[in-house]
């Protein structure tokens, strides 16, 4: 008896859920293969920041602005706004220091608090440059 068209459409199903359907040279869409995606997200590069002595703002999606610099030994980022009451802070390259224009508060690069009377350390950001632009992650 010659195979009907039901038998035919069971063994293409079968071969296909043993993987013989798969395409090796068919690339996955990205976040296909069931590695998380990468933390942070990607900003455009500022172009201040591209050299070294260079320091830029990006806000990312949630609403945060976080300050950027770059130095010899590469980009660094913190939080943008201060911890007492939200002023903008910007880095001080003379004093290798981030500081706060409104009522004079200071901070390690690393974001902890030199000088009040901010209380609070900033947030700390990983920073990479990834395709042309920057990816921007909360750090641990
Ligand atoms: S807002 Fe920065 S020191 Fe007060």
């Amino acid at each position: 008896m010659a195979p009907t068209r039901r038998d035919f459409l069971k063994g293409i199903a079968a071969s296909c859920a043993l993987g013989g359907c798969a395409s090796p040279e068919k690339p996955e869409p990205a976040g296909a293969s069931g590695a998380p995606p990468p933390p942070g997200e990607l900003v455009d590069f500022p172009a201040d920041l591209r050299a070294p002595g260079g320091q830029a703002k990006a806000t990312l999606s949630d609403g945060s602005v976080v300050l950027l610099w770059n130095d010899e030994a590469g980009l660094h980022a913190v939080a943008g706004r201060c911890t007492h009451k939200g002023g903008e802070l910007f880095y001080d390259p003379e004093r290798a220091d981030i500081a706060c224009p409104e009522h004079k508060s200071r901070f390690y690069p690393d974001g902890a608090v030199q000088r009040g009377p901010a209380q609070l350390a900033l947030a700390r950001y990983t920073v990479a440059e990834e395709g042309g632009r920057l990816r921007i992650a909360p750090r641990a």
